[in-house]
């Protein structure tokens, strides 16, 4: 998308809906998801974990306490053990949440979602994060690259439809799913926090310091706003700017203006408002 502000062209950042438009709607659910392309968002990220018996379902814990009506950690229960769950039962009883369908409120499997984007009559891409690179030794990112190339999705479709790239704070899920599918778009995610120290110097050297194979540079805006630099640092290593979690008019506009390429937002339909002012 372009727009021409003072004389100046400027490329605007594509909008991702952070677990769906979650701000609206219980995060990960169909109905959040739904919400998020209804609201016109370019993307949806989401994160996924393995169940015991193998499934990848949309799940950002590692149990499910917080965000169902059930309880216990992810990779010790089965889909079927997850399908009893309301992921909508914290809505606040009559809330807009009362309104979700039965069909869009229960886990939602990986699979599930890759039939979503499908389904779009336009194209949307998806950012799918791979959470708990340890305990499964290599077995999330092994059914996540199954999963793709199932779907045809392991390989960038320049200009034809629909996408996916994987982002990962652990460089070791980033290189494991290098060694599986070359080709797959990557993005290594990172925070204040995760840094430590966010010298100059220092995120100078995380940009620098990417593993090959890893297309795009995941900031939070914390680290954006404190390192603004980062962005024109990571372009000229020819590295897209992914930021999460944007979700005020302010920090969408700073994001704008230093050409970040994709926010990653809990509100879709606002951040759209403030980058393209409708
Ligand atoms: O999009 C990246 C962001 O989702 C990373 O943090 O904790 O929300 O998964 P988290
Ligand atoms: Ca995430």
């Amino acid at each position: 998308v372009q727009t021409t502000r003072a004389q100046t062209t400027v490329t605007l950042p594509l909008v991702v809906a952070h677990r769906g438009a979650s701000a609206d709607v219980p995060e990960h659910t169909l109905a959040a998801y739904a919400k998020a392309l209804a609201d016109g968002a370019d993307g949806l990220e989401c994160d996924v974990r393995l169940t015991r018996d193998g499934h990848l379902v949309c799940v950002h814990d590692r149990r499910v306490d917080r965000t169902s009506d059930g309880r216990g950690v992810v990779s010790t229960l089965e889909l079927a053990d997850l399908e009893q769950l309301d992921f909508a039962s914290w809505a606040q009883p009559g809330g807009a949440y009362d309104s979700i369908e039965p069909g869009g409120r229960g886990v939602l499997t990986l699979s599930r979602l890759l039939d979503l984007v499908a389904s779009s009559p336009r194209p949307v891409q998806l950012a799918i994060e791979t959470k708990h690179p340890t305990r499964w030794a290599g077995r999330v990112e092994r059914s996540l690259v199954d999963l793709l190339s199932a779907h045809d999705l392991a390989r960038p479709r320049p200009g034809q439809g629909s996408s996916v790239r994987v982002m990962s704070f652990s460089t070791l899920a980033l290189r494991r799913i290098t060694d599986l599918a070359p080709a797959l778009p990557l993005v290594w995610l990172t925070s204040r926090a995760r840094l430590g120290i966010a010298t100059p110097r220092a995120v100078a050297g995380a940009v620098a310091g990417l593993p090959s194979g890893v297309d795009g540079f995941g900031p939070s805006i914390g680290l954006l706003r404190e390192r603004p630099e980062l962005v024109a640092a990571a372009h000229e290593r020819g590295r897209s700017v992914h930021v999460w979690t944007v979700d005020s008019a302010a920090d969408a506009e700073l994001c704008a203006r230093l050409g970040v390429d994709v926010v990653i937002t809990n509100r879709p339909a606002a951040v759209r408002a403030a980058l393209h002012g409708s």
